[in-house]
Order: C-alpha cells, then sequence, then structure tokens
C-alpha cells in the first residue's frame, strides 16, 4: 500500500473541489480519479494538475479500478446530489444503487487502505458500504457531521467573536434533518459555552443555542437553493479527515462509524466524536450526554435504521 496515494470516487462538485483541496493539501504523491463519466474526470484531473507548479508535486490522473488497489484511502462522493427541498434521506434508493455498483468491484479487489464515504446519505451509505466491502468495519467510515461540526464551530465563532479553532463542540448523530448538537459537552478552550457567552456579553443562551443548531441544521438546504449544491465545506472536511489519517494523528472527529452497543445503539453507522488515524477509526469517544441528547440521538439512529430497513438492496 501507498500512504500517499488517494483515490476519488465520483468526480462531480464534491469529488472535484475535494481533490483540489486535497492536491494544494501537499499530502499525497499520487490521486487517482475515477467517475462512470471518464471525460469528467479526465478533464478534472488536467484543469487540478495545471495548478501544481504552485503547489507540490504530485501525479494526478484519470484511471479505473485497478488504480485503487494500492491507495491509503478510497474516497467515495458518487450519487446524486440534493435538488431543492429534497432532504439526504430522499436520496437513499438512487445512491444505494450506485453503491450497488461500486462496492462489489472494490469488494473483488485486494485494497489495503481505508473507504471514506461521503456521498449522502452518508450514515446509511456507509452502513452499506460496510455490508459490501467485507472490509473490517474499523476501515469503513463516513466524513458523517465532520462538516457539520465544522459549521457549529464557524457560526459559534461568529457569535462569539472568537476563532471557531478554539472552539470545542460537536454536531452528532446523523448527518442530516435528525442531527444534534451536543451542547453538554461544549466549550471554549475549557470554559463551558454558557459562561463564555456572558463573558462575550450574550445572556439569552437557550435562545441562541436553539438558533445556530436550526442554522446548522439547515445550511445545505439554504446553499443548495441558492447555488444548486454545497461543496467547498465538504471538500475542506474531506482533506482535514485525510490529514488525520495520512499523518496517523490520532484526531478526534465526528466521522460516521459503526456502532455496536455503544451509547445503547447496535448495528449502525452515525456520527460520535472518534479517534481517526492511519488504521480508520480506532474508538469512539465517550463525550457527556445529557439524557435529553440521548434521547435524540437514540431517534436518530432509529431513522436511520428505519431507512435502511426500507433498502430492499440489503
Ligand atoms: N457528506 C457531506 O457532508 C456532503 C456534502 C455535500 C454533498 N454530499 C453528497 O456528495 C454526493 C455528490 O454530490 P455532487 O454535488 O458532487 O454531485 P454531482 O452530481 O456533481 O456528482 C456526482 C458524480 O458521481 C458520478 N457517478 C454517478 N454514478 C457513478 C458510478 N456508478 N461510478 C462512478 N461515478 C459515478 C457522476 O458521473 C458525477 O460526476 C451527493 O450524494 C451529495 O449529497 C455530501
Amino acid at each position: 500500500m501507498n500512504i500517499r496515494k488517494v483515490a476519488m470516487i465520483g468526480c462531480g462538485f464534491v469529488g472535484a473541489a475535494s481533490c483540489f483541496s486535497i492536491m494544494e493539501s501537499g499530502l499525497f504523491s499520487e490521486m487517482v480519479l475515477i467517475d462512470a463519466n471518464k471525460e469528467k474526470a479526465e478533464g478534472e484531473a488536467l484543469d487540478i494538475a495545471h495548478g501544481l507548479p504552485f503547489s507540490k508535486p504530485m501525479k494526478i490522473y484519470a484511471g479505473d479500478y485497478d488504480d485503487i488497489v494500492d491507495a491509503s484511502i478510497i474516497i467515495i462522493s458518487a450519487g446524486a446530489n440534493q435538488k431543492p427541498g429534497e432532504t439526504r434521506l430522499d436520496l437513499v434508493k438512487k445512491n444505494v444503487a450506485i453503491f450497488g455498483q461500486i462496492m462489489p468491484e472494490i469488494a473483488k479487489r485486494n485494497v489495503e487502505g481505508v473507504i471514506l464515504v461521503v456521498a449522502n446519505p452518508v450514515d446509511i451509505l456507509t452502513t452499506v458500504a460496510q455490508r459490501l466491502s467485507g472490509l473490517p468495519k474499523s476501515r469503513v467510515f463516513g466524513s458523517g457531521t465532520v462538516l457539520d461540526t465544522a459549521r457549529l464551530k464557524y457560526l459559534l465563532g461568529e457569535h462569539l467573536e472568537i476563532d471557531s479553532r478554539s472552539i470545542h463542540a460537536f454536531i452528532i448523530g446523523e448527518h442530516g434533518d435528525s442531527e444534534i448538537a451536543a451542547w453538554s459537552s461544549a466549550n471554549v478552550s475549557g470554559i463551558p459555552l454558557s459562561q463564555c457567552c456572558e463573558m462575550r456579553g450574550f445572556y439569552n443562551h437557550e435562545k441562541a443555542m436553539q438558533d445556530i443548531a436550526e442554522q446548522v441544521k439547515n445550511s445545505a438546504y439554504e446553499i443548495i437553493n441558492r447555488k444548486g449544491a454545497t461543496y467547498y465545506g465538504i471538500a475542506m472536511s474531506v482533506k482535514r479527515i485525510c490529514e488525520a489519517i495520512v499523518r496517523d494523528e490520532k484526531s478526534i472527529l465526528p466521522v460516521s462509524s459503526y456502532l455496536d452497543g455503544q451509547f445503547g445503539i447496535y448495528g449502525i453507522s452515525l456520527s460520535m466524536p472518534a479517534i481517526v488515524g492511519r488504521n480508520g477509526v480506532e474508538a469512539l469517544v465517550p463525550i457527556q450526554l445529557s439524557d435529553d441528547e440521548l434521547s435524540k440521538l437514540k431517534e436518530s439512529a432509529d431513522t436511520l435504521k428505519k431507512a435502511i430497513g426500507e433498502c430492499d438492496c440489503l
């Protein structure tokens, strides 16, 4: 396996933007782009490669499934995106069918890397990928709520006028309408969030937090209504996850990973903060949750289980 090689399956808005962000990062020396539309993959590979004189040398090309075998990370962004008014769960049938084509191609090759699912609904497709790839579940995970968590930190940073990197807070559960802002563990460099709000002159916490959580949840709808797709935020999220893997950082990121009894949830992937390194998801981090957050997390898991139960391909 070549730790410095990454493969992208799906080169639409999300795949191409992620490849651009990955190229700029200098993390890899080889990147292969694969798409059902080969010309699209070729065009994106050329366009992105033309930026290399301003970045770090690497090989960027359009390829096929034989090229994924030695990649350390195989990213899957292939799939239909949400149209205005559609929820992520509305995409289940279309994208499970697409995964039904992609996963056997991966399963029949002896891949040693990790699989990072980005296509939506990401939690369901991660569960599908785990089942169809035959790989250990720790090596198959989704981008989950890494993007939603970034949106939460961004909005809190704006609200408090504090660098969003100093804010520690997670969106957990489904990457979708049943996601939960885990307020009870949120803090700003160790200071409880409510205390930090007061320090910055804000007192109406409950209303402000509700508004921010709603804005996070509705971000994708707002962007899709205006420009038709979201891709820059997810591209940065994908780059960040790749960084944690390639550099074996053991960073804590809310990726979508398999729960086998943790938090009382079984047999489904959803997002909880997890330690991410070279071998994928090492362990979940047992953050403190209030009773209300825990019961909403279980509702979120039930929503996903119901949607999976309705997939006739599994
Ligand atoms: N996880 C996240 O946070 C997040 C954020 C934004 C978008 N997304 C999701 O990412 C996915 C892609 O979105 P997009 O805007 O790039 O869509 P897009 O329509 O621009 O691109 C999809 C690409 O997938 C390709 N494709 C379709 N079937 C394929 C197959 N069988 N094999 C290989 N390639 C195939 C298409 O040719 C196309 O290039 C969507 O499901 C979207 O909802 C996820």
